[in-house]
């Protein structure tokens, strides 16, 4: 098999990063402006309001968006975590708040990005959360390889995806990228972030694109995206189902509950209203 059969045309897309998805949302993030969002965001430090983020592009189905990136660091040894935005305090009406957020590139990285589907009121999601940021092995996943190779709970080591220019599992072509299905900040929590990892060539040669939030937000080719359909929050999933074939999804991320296709090589920069946290207490 020639390296062009291997890997899914290339869309002649140099620039893998798009702006913000039509006029129109860059109109009504303007018109909202500035100060409603600090104050939504400031009010009680639990985030909300009008939110701009990257992630891997819808490209099919209802789903009216991306779903969001979380940013991965591989440490020393190895391990693969995500990295939840620095946390600063700030004084609010006599209040101390803290606040979740970094800027990266040309935009800011925060908490907000995870609060839609109810992912808003899950303690991992909230500066406050009491564990590690790594990546460990989600229970049930559609992967033979994860079945077999790791436990549930293992923190994930980029070694376990030393094969991932060959890997594949006969939906679609193999060589594009090797997948898992992780949980991030919820040990202990009533409830899990699920979130879908995927270690490719292809999101090594966009990182090298010298675009920072590509560079800065992947990490050996592994890139971790939160695995909530944007449509009505069902889990996606990356070559996890035989199905996606049917809607031209074999190489992209297909969520089987109304058939939305995301394509975790093409990242946009996209809006959406984010929820706020639950108030404490
Ligand atoms: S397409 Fe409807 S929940 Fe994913």
């Amino acid at each position: 098999m020639s390296e062009s059969d291997k890997y899914p045309e290339s869309s002649g897309r140099r620039q893998f990063v798009k702006g913000v998805v039509g006029s129109a949302t860059l109109v009504g993030f303007g018109s909202l402006g500035a100060v409603t969002f600090d104050a939504l965001t400031n009010r009680s430090g639990a985030g909300g309001g009008t939110t701009e983020f990257y992630g891997i592009e819808n490209t099919g189905g209802p789903a009216p968006r991306a779903m969001p990136q979380i940013v991965v660091d591989i440490d020393d040894e190895g391990y693969v975590q995500g990295r939840y935005p620095e946390v600063t305090e700030e004084e609010v009406g006599g209040q101390t708040v803290q606040v979740a957020e970094e800027t990266i590139g040309n935009i800011t990285y925060a908490a907000e990005w995870f609060q839609y589907c109810g992912v808003q009121g899950y303690a991992g999601v909230a500066p406050d959360y009491d564990g590690d940021d790594y990546f460990r092995y989600a229970s049930e996943p559609p992967y033979d390889w994860q079945r077999s190779e790791v436990s549930v709970g293992d923190r994930v080591h980029i070694d376990d995806f030393d094969d991932y220019e060959s890997w594949g599992n006969g939906i679609g072509n193999d060589g594009v990228g090797k997948p898992a299905m992780v949980t991030w900040r919820s040990q202990d929590t009533e409830n899990t972030i699920p979130v879908q990892l995927l270690r490719s060539t292809r999101v090594a040669d966009m990182a090298g694109q010298d675009e920072e939030w590509l560079s800065e937000s992947t990490d050996q080719g592994m890139m971790a995206w939160l695995n909530k359909c944007t449509h009505f929050c069902c889990a996606p999933g990356y070559k996890a189902s035989g199905q996606a074939e049917r809607f031209a999804a074999a190489n992209q991320a297909y969520c089987p509950c109304h058939q939305s296709v995301y394509d975790p090589f093409s990242i946009v920069r996209s809006a959406f209203v984010a929820y706020p946290r639950p108030e404490d207490g």
